[in-house]
């Protein structure tokens, strides 16, 4: 049984069914998603390994070798073809060709279910997708059901990292024309218990975490590394639920009436799908979604507590793709050695505050040694991803700034975290480790010249060459030198 078989014997079927990761009925055998690939512009779609399965990564893996690819189609399996795809500019324009928002790194969220590969949609701020003429989704004060499984690490306080129900124009309509899972912190519209992050209602203008317009206390702060997160709602009723989505069950952080605010009860919903923004294309925030869907009618609990039960058995797990033996397990030293032919003794150290390149040898000074030296930390940023700490200089991390990297300190800023966050995949070339800029996922940590960078594979920069790009950006995570 998939997820959609359950919600379909609970008498409230999936009108939309999405995920990059895994089939969601049992019966499924079609693709998953589709990928576009920057050497050729062509597209590959990816499907599963078997009916019902786990998606087949090596498709992507072979056709993305040695290029960039991004999720273009993440395709419907509720046979209704409420596909998602790059989202058009609405009240507010995205980053890309005519105000379209971005489209997803495809390698950029690696990860495992049932122990195969798998990858998920890695949403930077400026990536959004949209589906503005659906079928089936719900309308007006019609009941439905939401559920996603998100990166409970990868968030931040931008609008709006939502899943679910939004305008068909891609504007603000007014109170009422939304209702989206929200994830991540920001604190303008609601907020619950903590610092966050919460999972929220978009209803729109309005992140709702129960009846209150502001502050309610039932929603937790919740941070699964995979999260569970739900939102449902019928005439004046709605309800907030969440768990982990690798074990146990769920919780429910509000259950009750529509909020005490005017404008949502009752509810204008305008059935379009929308993952990654908000209901007017604002395009600020940050997460990575796995898989989610969308019912017909309002779910019992008990359909919903099932569903857990089915994602727990499905298997999520981290990512070891790219690293060697655990040895970027944060609290490790270790050396970042080049895989250029010609290049393979030179490791990134620190000289004068800049990251180059330097022979080193074990006949080497201590300082290169230490300069050559870096603590594997939990990503500064998020901790499904890395960060370098100086041997030499503790505080002191590697980070970019104008797209080369240097050695400087943490001032504590998100822009130094983001700055200073890589996230490991497998070699380009094949070899070791490349390091995707958390904040720039098409830009990989690269030598160029003997200086470093993160570097685009092709671009405006030199440093952004395509020749020997997937040598320059793959790296021997190896013993430190010190
Ligand atoms: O409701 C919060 C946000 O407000 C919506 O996502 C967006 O449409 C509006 O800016
Ligand atoms: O990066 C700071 C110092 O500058 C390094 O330790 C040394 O190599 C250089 O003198």
């Amino acid at each position: 049984q998939g997820p959609c078989d359950i919600y379909a014997a609970g008498a409230t079927p999936c009108v939309a069914a999405h995920s990059t990761t895994r089939a969601l009925y049992a019966n499924y055998n079609g693709p998953l998603y589709q990928v576009r690939r920057s050497s050729d512009n062509t597209t590959r779609d990816i499907g599963v390994l078997s009916a019902g399965g786990v998606a087949n990564a090596a498709t992507q893996d072979s056709f993305c070798a040695n290029t960039t690819c991004l999720i273009t189609i993440i395709y419907d399996q509720s046979g209704r073809n409420n596909r998602l795809t790059q989202a058009p500019p609405g009240g507010f324009s995205g980053p890309a060709a005519g105000g379209y928002d971005n489209l997803a790194v495809a390698t950029a969220a690696p990860i495992t279910v049932g122990g195969h590969k798998a990858y998920g949609v890695y949403v930077a701020p400026g990536t959004g997708y949209r589906n503005n003429a659906t079928n089936g989704v719900a309308k007006g004060d019609q009941p439905e059901g939401m559920y996603a499984i998100f990166d409970g690490t990868h968030y931040n306080g931008g609008c709006c990292f939502d899943y679910g129900n939004a305008e068909t124009n891609s504007r603000d309509n007014g109170n009422g024309t939304m209702e989206a899972i929200y994830f991540g912190n920001i604190k303008v519209w609601g907020y619950g218990a903590g610092n966050g992050p919460w999972i929220m209602a978009d209803l729109e203008n309005g992140l709702f975490s129960g009846v209150n317009q502001h502050y309610n206390a039932g929603d937790p702060s919740i941070s699964h590394r995979f999260l569970t997160a739900i939102i449902k709602g019928e005439p004046n009723h709605w309800a907030i639920r969440g768990g982990n989505a690798q074990s146990g069950s769920l919780s429910t952080f509000y259950n009750g009436v529509r909020p005490n605010v005017a404008g949502y009860n009752p509810m204008k919903k305008e059935g379009a799908i929308i993952l990654g923004i908000g209901g007017d294309n604002s395009v600020g925030a940050r997460g990575t979604f796995y898989e989610g869907v969308m019912t017909s009618g309002y779910p019992s609990d008990a359909t919903e507590n099932a569903v857990q039960a089915n994602i727990v058995a499905a298997g999520y797990a981290t990512s070891t793709g790219g690293v060697q033996n655990g040895t970027l397990t944060p609290g490790s030293a270790i050396s970042l050695r080049a895989t250029t032919p010609g290049y393979t003794d030179r490791y990134i150290r620190h000289q004068n505050d800049n990251a180059v390149t330097s022979v080193i040898t074990s006949s080497s000074s201590t300082l290169d040694k230490n300069d050559a030296t870096w603590i594997v930390r939990s990503g500064l940023a998020s901790s499904s991803c890395v960060s370098f700490e100086s041997r030499n200089y503790p505080g002191d991390y590697l980070r970019h700034q104008n797209y080369q990297l240097y050695r400087q300190r943490d001032d504590g800023s998100s822009l130094f975290a983001a700055d200073a966050t890589f996230c490991p995949q497998t070699g380009k070339n094949g070899q070791g480790t490349s390091f995707a800029s958390y904040n720039f996922p098409t830009r990989f940590i690269r030598h160029y010249n003997n200086t470093v960078y993160i570097a685009s594979n092709g671009g405006s920069n030199a440093f952004d060459s395509a020749t020997a790009w997937n040598d320059d950006v793959s790296w021997v995570v190896s013993q430190p030198w010190a």
